[in-house]
């Protein structure tokens, strides 16, 4: 690894910013070490409180935290109100281009009264404090509003992922036991309509809890409306009150669940507060992107995502600041479509993800050479390692060696950034998150649980409690303390390995446990495995990540068939298109072994460890392993292990 290339912050850019200097980052770094509570206290100071906090933090009972006790607070009212009463109450809060190049801008106060008009729908329906609904959406404004309205009132959302069947929603508003579904005729996707209500229609079948849906006319398209259940968004809205109060709200109040892989096939349903996720996120608004009033700031996440609540709505519009959104594809209708927002817009700040910035390599870079990028100050990624090289296009193609670059590592469980360069401050290495935000205790332990001191390569946890952190997994305590605090007892395992350089700097390797990242998604090996046995032709199935030269890793599945079925070139293609309409596009494999059997312990547990390293070490030739090729490279990867080492292997 070129751990030694340093790019120090351009002095131009250091001097305007809210943190100078890499002293000054220390200085704050250190404070937070000193006195945390006291640290956050002061960083609470940027939140309105309707109430204030009689403690800051109770870890009396851990894993389970609580933060800021007896304060209360609104996340919308953060959001919107507070601008209000200042000059922002005309600044734009959100600037959209749908895929198809209509635009609109919405103000701060466009937005409230959007807000609190869906709001009072809401209400209309029935829906109060401490209910659940779920929120399927294409990327448009009305999806932030749905947002904000459901936070206003204290209504805990789940935004599912737009690109998610309906197999997959209907699981989540099970588990949620949701009493509502906000969702869009359509989504518009490359040009094609993506029918989001058709498949809110499917899940539905099976969600008894569901007593309304409230549709957004995306487009002009026949629309199933079942009388009594679906009302459209504009009838739910017309003429209704322009404000609606915002619920004095717990701090500890749950904001949103949102699901994500775990190791099991159930997806697990990350709970986040209210206070401490407020204020944490608000914080990593000013320190990771220096954010200013004249910033125009665009994260291209959707808000199916962590990154989309913390990043794209809530963080940036609880800082005032001016939020870019983007419905469609970076590809449509050509491959410059960022690089024409980014002229269009002159947006300042620029955040995606590492997959994306390898697929503009690949495109080549006469497609932003083509646009004025000069409005750009401040680049950001986030959702997956950032190899050195990619990091170095990005530096010299889109920032022009002017703009410093953020890698943030975070989580969804995290809730906001949590190891990143403080873009005026830290000297970057590319390919490294560098160093932990003030309040973040990160440490990198070995096997056993020793701390490793200095440089050195482990696991990396987190030891101590943060405002913004995961509170459990809904109704499932007893899986959040296992899941997160059980393989170093009593410390947040974060699933992922870690060196530290000699510089102190974190460099994040990825996942150590059954999670696979694709594009910067999280997948679990066992969620598309259970989808390949439920297949009529499939026997047994093996999943495991493969590196991937665009995605970071891809999906390879081991598959055994039933002794009835043959292996051929549309079982296989059939495979594939089960898993996209099962989970999702996003969980199609990109390959599909047929194998004769699969590795396995004496217990009976599938070694996936092997068939990592079988895809990783690309000893398997040709497209599809046969079944000879499959055994010997077996027998060969088996050579010289011993079977103790076979038999210990868990998971
Ligand atoms: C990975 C996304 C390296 C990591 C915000 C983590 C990263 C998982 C980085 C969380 C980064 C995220 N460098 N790896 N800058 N950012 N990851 O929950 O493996 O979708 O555990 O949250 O993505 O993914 P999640």
């Amino acid at each position: 690894m070129e751990q030694n290339e340093v790019f120090n912050p351009p002095a131009e850019f250091s001097n305007s910013a809210s943190i100078k200097s890499l002293d000054e980052y220390k200085r704050l770094y250190q404070a937070a070490a000193d006195d945390k509570e006291k640290f956050w206290a002061e960083q609470a100071q940027a939140v309105h409180w309707f109430a204030p906090w009689s403690k800051v933090l109770d870890w009396s009972n851990p894993p389970f935290a609580r933060w800021f006790i007896g304060g209360q607070t609104n996340v919308a009212y953060n959001c919107l109100d507070r601008h209000l009463t200042t000059w922002r109450r005309n600044k734009a809060a959100i600037i959209w281009e749908g895929e198809n190049f209509e635009q609109r801008t919405l103000t701060y106060q466009e937005l409230y009264r959007k807000v609190c008009k869906f709001a009072n729908a809401l209400k209309e329906l029935g829906l109060k404090t401490g209910d659940r609904s779920i929120i399927y959406m294409p990327m448009i404004p009305e999806a932030a509003v749905a947002m904000l309205a459901c936070a206003r009132l204290g209504i805990t959302h789940s935004v599912v992922f737009g690109g998610f069947s309906a197999e997959a929603l209907k699981t989540r508003i099970q588990d949620l036991e949701a009493q509502i579904v906000i969702t869009a005729n359509s989504g518009l996707r490359r040009g094609k309509d993506v029918p989001l209500k058709q498949s809110v229609d499917e899940a539905l079948k099976h969600c008894p809890t569901v007593k309304n849906v409230i549709v957004y006319k995306r487009q002009e398209i026949p629309t199933h409306m079942q009388s009594g259940r679906d009302h459209w968004w504009d009838d739910m809205t017309l003429d209704r009150p322009e404000t609606c109060p915002a619920e004095q709200l717990d701090s500890e109040h749950p904001l949103y669940v949102l699901y994500t892989s775990g190791t099991t096939g159930k997806p697990k349903g990350v709970v986040h507060s209210t206070g401490g996720y407020l204020t944490q996120v608000l914080s990593t608004m000013k320190w990771v992107f220096d954010i200013r009033d004249d910033d125009v700031y665009w994260c291209t996440a959707d808000i199916g995502w962590v990154t989309g609540h913390s990043y794209v709505v809530f963080g940036p519009l609880a800082a005032g600041a001016t939020a870019m959104m983007y419905e469609g594809a970076p590809d449509w209708p050509k491959q410059d479509r960022f690089w024409r927002l980014i002229e269009k817009y002159r947006v300042t700040i620029f955040y995606t993800s590492p997959t994306a910035i390898r697929s503009f390599i690949r495109q080549g870079d006469q497609w932003p050479e083509g646009h004025d990028l000069s409005s750009l100050r401040l680049l950001g990624s986030v959702g997956e390692p950032i190899n050195p090289a990619a990091w170095k296009w990005y530096h010299k193609v889109i920032g022009k060696e002017r703009c410093p670059i953020v890698d943030t590592w975070w989580q969804t469980e995290t809730g906001a950034i949590m190891i990143s360069p403080i873009p005026g401050a830290t000297p970057a290495k590319p390919g490294s998150a560098t160093l932990p935000l003030p309040g973040v205790f990160p440490e990198i332990l070995d096997d056993k649980g020793n701390k490793i001191e200095g440089a050195g390569k482990g696991f990396l946890v987190l030891t101590q409690p943060w405002p913004a952190m995961l509170r459990t997994l809904y109704k499932d305590p007893e899986r959040f303390k296992e899941n997160y605090f059980s393989r170093f007892p009593g410390i947040y395992f974060t699933g992922d390995a870690a060196t530290r350089d000699n510089d102190g700097y974190i460099w994040v390797l990825g996942r150590v446990d059954d999670v696979i990242n694709v594009a910067g998604h999280r997948l679990s090996t066992m969620e598309v495995e259970s989808s390949l046995v439920r297949h009529k032709s499939v026997a047994e199935a093996a999943v495991v990540g493969a590196p991937h030269e665009l995605k970071g890793q891809a999906i390879h599945a081991f598959v055994t068939l039933k002794s009835s079925e043959k292996e051929s070139d549309i079982l296989y293609d059939n495979l594939r298109e089960w898993v996209a309409q099962e989970i999702g596009a996003l969980a199609r494999p990109e390959k599909i072994h047929f194998v004769a059997a699969l590795p396995k312990t004496r217990s009976g547990k599938i070694m996936r460890r092997l068939l990592r390293e079988i895809v990783t070490t690309k000893s398997v030739a040709g497209d599809t392993s046969t079944l000879e090729d499959y055994n010997v490279i077996l027998q060969l990867s088996r050579q010289g292990k011993e079977e103790e080492e076979i038999l210990g292997e868990k998971k």
